[in-house]
């Protein structure tokens, strides 16, 4: 994992390799160098370089356009939705809604597979890679798939991403990105474009395109919207501020490796001072129940396996990364009201009473197959062995679960100090 936030000015040096723009387009005299993405993803990179603007962007002038292109609903077909439909900026960026995924599409009645992630605390993701190495801890272990956006980390930059949620046809569903770039080319943000990027930024589509996506992604890396670490949690680590007796109880009981032992895929200490976001950004198969509610599910043989497919498609060989996901921060969860990849499950509650008796009372999670409980219902058979039985899972049926219901109670309770203080206050 990476440690620091990337710095912004490094994402603006020059950019030497640059390739001359084509002789067909105008240039002005000093053209400004495209900033390299704060990711420095290859793609990514080759994009920014080949669309060089005549004035130089600043920071602040993208993080502002970014902020009001977040909800303008005329980056959609429907001309009804915008990314803050989804991502809600009252809950993290997270859904507004207890909807398990969002409705989207030209008539916002196509339902997705997938629920909305939160968008905070994600300016240190790791470009996505099948073996990482974590030189903080022992860099002679591989930690397995980590990294990248989305819940199976197929984006590898939040530059990529924005494209995503513009041309799926369960979200935005534009034709292509040129198209939404025409649409805002023709209507009132044009001319916030010219001021920030220069009068020629609609010259060709790539560089509006360029434009849109590059302001996106520079509002996501702003500390005071994305990452502002100000929960009561924060407080509490930089000493400025207390828990109450349940909070701290809760805290224990997440960290303990044989109660909660959240902290195994939820890291909540500070280390080589960074704050902890609560996710190693690593992937594990937890054996999340199937959600009947959503249509793709009517299909039996329909299944999201997460990193081996069906939306991701590079890794369809890998058996034994089928049911992996991304693990997700747990800043700001106590404000979702749908939790995990399909958004099966609706309170904090309910999550942590699946991850305490999801071995030893399977019949409460699963459905059933003939009149057997069909334990890991949402992974085919040959899949299972993925599943992750550390605790707080394992415990045979009838079993006591790893934590009581005022266990459970304690550990809500501390997962409610990682609320942000501005979103509290909007509560
Ligand atoms: C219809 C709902 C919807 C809209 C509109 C939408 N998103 Fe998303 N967003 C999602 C879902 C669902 C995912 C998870 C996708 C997956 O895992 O396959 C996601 C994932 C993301 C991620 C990756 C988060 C992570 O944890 O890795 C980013 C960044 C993001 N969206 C940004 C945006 C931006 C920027 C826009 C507007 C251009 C936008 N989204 C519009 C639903 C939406
Ligand atoms: C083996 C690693 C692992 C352990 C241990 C673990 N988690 Fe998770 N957690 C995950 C993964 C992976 C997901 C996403 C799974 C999915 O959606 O398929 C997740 C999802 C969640 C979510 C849903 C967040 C959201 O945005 O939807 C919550 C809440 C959560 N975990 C809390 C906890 C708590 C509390 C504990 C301890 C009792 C815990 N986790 C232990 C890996 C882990």
């Amino acid at each position: 994992m990476l440690l620091a936030a990337a710095p912004l000015a490094a994402a603006c040096v020059d950019n030497d390799e640059a390739p001359p723009p084509p002789a067909s387009r105008p240039v002005a005299a000093a053209p400004a160098p495209a900033p390299a993405p704060p990711d420095g993803s290859a793609a990514a990179h080759a994009f920014y370089a080949a669309n060089r603007f005549s004035r130089r962007p600043s920071v602040p002038a993208m993080t502002d356009l970014g902020r009001r292109l977040f909800t303008d609903t005329s980056l959609s077909v429907s001309g009804q939705m915008s990314c803050a439909t989804c991502h809600d900026p009252r809950t993290g960026y997270g859904p507004p809604n207890g909807r398990s995924t969002q409705l989207g599409g030209p008539n916002l009645d196509s339902v997705g597979l997938r629920a909305a992630p939160g968008l905070r605390y994600l300016q240190t993701v790791p470009p996505f890679a099948l073996h990482h190495f974590d030189e903080a801890t022992d860099e002679s272990v591989d930690q397995g798939p980590t990294g990248g956006y989305a819940w199976d980390g197929r984006a590898d930059s939040t530059h990529d991403q924005a494209r995503a949620p513009l041309t799926s046809k369960f979200e935005m569903a534009n034709p292509d990105v040129d198209s939404v770039v025409a649409r805002l080319a023709r209507g009132p943000m044009a001319a916030r474009f010219r001021a920030v990027f220069g009068n020629d930024v609609f010259a060709t589509p790539e560089r509006g395109a360029t434009a849109l996506l590059q302001s996106l992604e520079v509002f996501q890396q702003s500390p005071k919207d994305f990452y502002p670490y100000s929960s009561r949690y924060d407080a509490y680590l930089r000493r400025q501020g207390t828990l109450s007796p349940s909070e701290m109880h809760g805290l224990a009981l997440f960290n303990d490796p044989k109660k909660g032992n959240c902290v195994s895929c939820h890291p909540s200490g500070i280390r080589h001072g960074a704050f902890p976001n609560f996710t190693d950004f690593g992937f594990n198969a937890i054996g999340v129940p199937r959600n009947r509610t959503l249509p793709a599910d009517d299909d039996p043989a329909f299944h999201d396996l997460g990193l081996c497919g069906p939306l991701r498609t590079d890794l369809a060989k890998h058996k034994e990364l089928c049911g992996l996901f991304r693990v997700p921060t747990l800043r700001n969860a106590a404000l979702r009201r749908a939790f995990f990849h399909n958004g099966v499950l609706h309170s904090l509650e309910d999550v942590l009473a699946f991850y305490v008796a999801r071995d030893s009372d399977p019949g409460r999670w699963y459905g059933k197959r003939g009149n057997k409980v069909d334990r890991y219902d949402d992974l085919p058979a040959q899949y299972r062995k993925n599943i992750d039985r550390n605790p707080p899972f394992g415990g045979k049926a009838g079993s006591p679960p790893a934590l009581d219901q005022h266990e459970i109670a304690d550990v809500v309770a501390f997962l409610k100090t990682l609320t942000d203080a501005d979103l509290e206050k909007a509560k």
